[in-house]
């Protein structure tokens, strides 16, 4: 069995990316991973865990802050122990973490389908699967990767660019990740799938989805708290210091202010080859 690996990949201009390697995947250069991933199979899930899979940078704490305020019935910002510590996150967190966290869980995850724990499926856990366009992923991922000193990325936003499209970076590239979770689960009745952007233009409206798909409807009321607590500068202020990193601008379309005509023009040409295998996934990306 092929080892988890250190990997330093490094983009157009030389800088390189730290991370590790693990069965083909990238992921953040954590201790552990390996191991921790040869036992993700066997991670045991309990009937009522939710589960919010994206891939980075896609609003995956905005959407988790959501999810267990409704299954909580409860408005209130989330405590995280520090960065790095979160034991919702199964892909980094230690097993005897996530077991030791009371019920109802929402937990996430950032991995490709084939590698989630078996509990997932076999007892059907209801997935909420969070969307965000591609160009502003990027945008996300490079001033985290900059502000995260585990990656030890000093490169700048050009060279970013050139590992991002070739899915040198945690989680791989972000077309095939999208390809193989829309194309595997959109039918799936356990799995709803959301955007940033429709969470952003009316947050009330997807609240309510994500209540009903979870079946733990609330008022309107409750909602509309719900969504006051989870806003950007609600959540940022409610987070210590070290998490801050997580919420940088929380604007949909700030890619407009860092891709150049070229960059854009390539990555369009690269989106439109890439997602012909999830031709009805297009509409739903701004
Ligand atoms: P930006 O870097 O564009 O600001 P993740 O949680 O998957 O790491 O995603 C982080 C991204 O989601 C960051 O994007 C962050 O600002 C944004 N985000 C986090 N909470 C948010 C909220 N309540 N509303 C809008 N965006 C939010």
């Amino acid at each position: 069995r092929e080892r988890m690996t250190t990997v330093k990949m490094p983009d157009a201009n030389g800088h390189t990316m730290t991370m590790v390697k693990w069965q083909g995947e990238y992921f953040p250069p954590f201790p552990g991973t390996g191991p921790r991933m040869d036992k993700m199979k066997d991670l045991p899930m309990r009937d009522n865990d939710v589960l919010i899979s994206s891939y980075p940078k896609s609003g995956t704490h905005w959407a988790c802050e959501i999810a267990r305020m409704l299954v909580s019935n409860k408005a209130e910002n989330h405590h995280v122990e520090g960065l790095g510590k979160a034991p919702e996150y199964i892909d980094m967190s230690d097993q005897e973490l996530v077991n030791s966290m009371k019920s109802p869980r929402v937990l996430f995850t950032h991995l490709p389908t084939k590698h989630l724990p078996k509990g997932v499926w076999e007892k059907k856990i209801k997935i909420i699967h969070l969307i965000r366009n591609p160009k502003d992923v990027a945008v996300s991922f490079f001033n985290f990767a900059q502000a995260f000193s585990v990656f030890e990325y000093e490169g700048n936003w050009d060279g970013f660019v050139t590992l991002q499209n070739s899915g040198h970076v945690p989680s791989g590239s972000w077309f095939r990740y999208m390809l193989d979770w829309w194309n595997s689960q959109k039918g799936n009745p356990n799995v709803l799938f959301i955007t940033y952007e429709e969470l952003s233009a009316n947050d009330q409206k997807v609240v309510k989805k994500m209540a009903e798909f979870l079946n733990c409807t609330n008022t309107d009321e409750f909602y509309e708290e719900v969504g006051r607590k989870c806003s950007f500068h609600s959540m940022k202020k409610s987070r210590e210091d070290a998490m801050k990193i997580f919420f940088r601008k929380g604007q949909v379309g700030d890619w407009k202010n860092w891709f150049t005509v070229a960059q854009n023009e390539e990555f369009d040409k690269l989106f439109q080859e890439q997602m012909k295998e999830a031709p009805d996934l297009i509409p739903r990306i701004i």
